[in-house]
């Protein structure tokens, strides 16, 4: 994507043993380059949410590994980092994932070639997700085309999104916003109603941002917001991420995700969410009971972080003292609420037996 003229990556090698990243905790207020030179470097950034978006952790993770291993590239070197990588976040399976790609190609590897495979492997999957979102935005673009089609002529579609699955969340792209992006440069009118995604705010900060810079119109909307929206005929499809979606369709995403997907069940709007296949979790079927839901510090629920007026980032309390907060990262929408998944593949239903009719080799 562009900012002012250039383009960016989330995620780029930035000359010998050193990876560049965009620090995310720091937008919208600031674009700033942060420059990871070490496993604890690479793995902070991902457990701090320096760098965030399940495709983009796992991106992270192996550019890691390839870090670490200049420093150790033997295999406890190499199985201790992936274990650190692999403690830094529970939920987005695409860390699991791309530490297992690297590992089964470095292992067999003679320790001389290591850093130079896990580099170049690192890159090739920073380079496939590209690819992926791509295609996931061209299938997506569809659905919002014919949308259109049922709307008076110029009258833009209206879709809502929570969290950030926008190019911020992946390599470049994104995964929801993908066909967003797709759509807009199609010339199809759109606008998008962007949730604010508490308690990080990953919509305000990163989707509004996001959009912004690229043109496409929207609106920032409180996270509650939906369903009146959906009531009133102001949204003709939902897009949403996911960090996790198992074998059978069910799908993990931003906590507040699944009371969207209810809200558009009971209004007869489309629930769709974008899905590159390294989220699927072919090995479980029941995603409320068996993906791990991250509970994070209950700061992020009392504090609230913004820029002031004359110009300063300052955090404030918005509980009582004392009043015991929860944090839970993410929920599971269960796939009978899901319309379909936009996978890089084409659009199925969100089931084993649509996703094996895009992924045979799975069965
Ligand atoms: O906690 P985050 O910001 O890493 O959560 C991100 C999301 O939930 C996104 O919606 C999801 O990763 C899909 S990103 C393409």
């Amino acid at each position: 994507m562009r900012i002012d003229g250039t383009a960016y990556r989330t995620i780029w090698p930035d000359g010998e043993g050193v990876v560049a990243i965009i620090d995310q905790t720091r937008l919208p207020h600031d674009f700033a380059v942060v420059r990871l030179t070490s496993l604890e470097e690479a793995a902070h950034a991902i457990r701090a949410m320096l760098v965030r978006g399940a495709p983009l952790i796992g991106a992270a993770a192996a550019y890691g590994v390839a870090l670490a291993l200049r420093t150790d590239a033997s295999d406890h070197g190499m199985e201790q980092a992936c274990a650190t990588l692999l403690a830094t976040r529970p939920t987005a399976v695409n860390l699991r994932w791309a530490l297992g790609r690297m590992r089964g190609r470095l292992a067999p590897l003679p320790e001389s070639q290591r850093v130079g495979a896990a580099e170049a492997e690192a890159a090739a999957i920073a380079d496939e997700d590209v690819e992926i979102n791509r295609s996931i935005g061209l299938h997506g673009a569809a659905l919002i085309r014919a949308a259109a089609a049922r709307k008076a002529p110029g009258e833009p579609v209206n879709v809502l999104t929570h969290c950030n699955a926008g190019w911020l969340a992946t390599v470049d792209w994104g995964t929801a916003l993908a066909p967003v992006y797709a759509a807009f440069e199609q010339g199809i009118p759109l606008h998008v109603w962007v949730d604010e995604t508490r308690p990080r705010n990953q919509g305000a900060s990163l989707t509004a941002w996001e959009l912004k810079q690229h043109g496409v119109p929207h609106t920032v909307i409180a996270d509650n917001v939906g369903g009146h929206l959906m009531q009133h005929g102001k949204v003709d499809l939902c897009i949403v991420g996911t960090d996790r979606t198992t074998a059978t369709g069910d799908v993990c995403n931003k906590i507040g995700t699944y009371l969207k997907a209810l809200a558009a069940h009971d209004n007869g709007v489309p629930f769709y969410v974008g899905l590159p296949s390294p989220t699927i979790d072919w090995t479980i079927a029941d995603g409320v009971r068996e993906i791990p839901i991250e509970e994070r510090d209950g700061r992020e629920v009392s504090e609230l972080t913004g820029r002031t007026a004359d110009g300063r980032i300052e955090t404030v309390r918005v509980t009582p003292d004392g009043s015991p907060v929860a944090n839970y990262a993410f929920d599971v929408t269960p796939a009978r609420l899901v319309t379909g998944l936009i996978t890089e593949r084409g659009v199925c239903a969100a089931s084993r037996e649509g996703l094996l009719g895009l992924f045979p080799e799975r069965g």
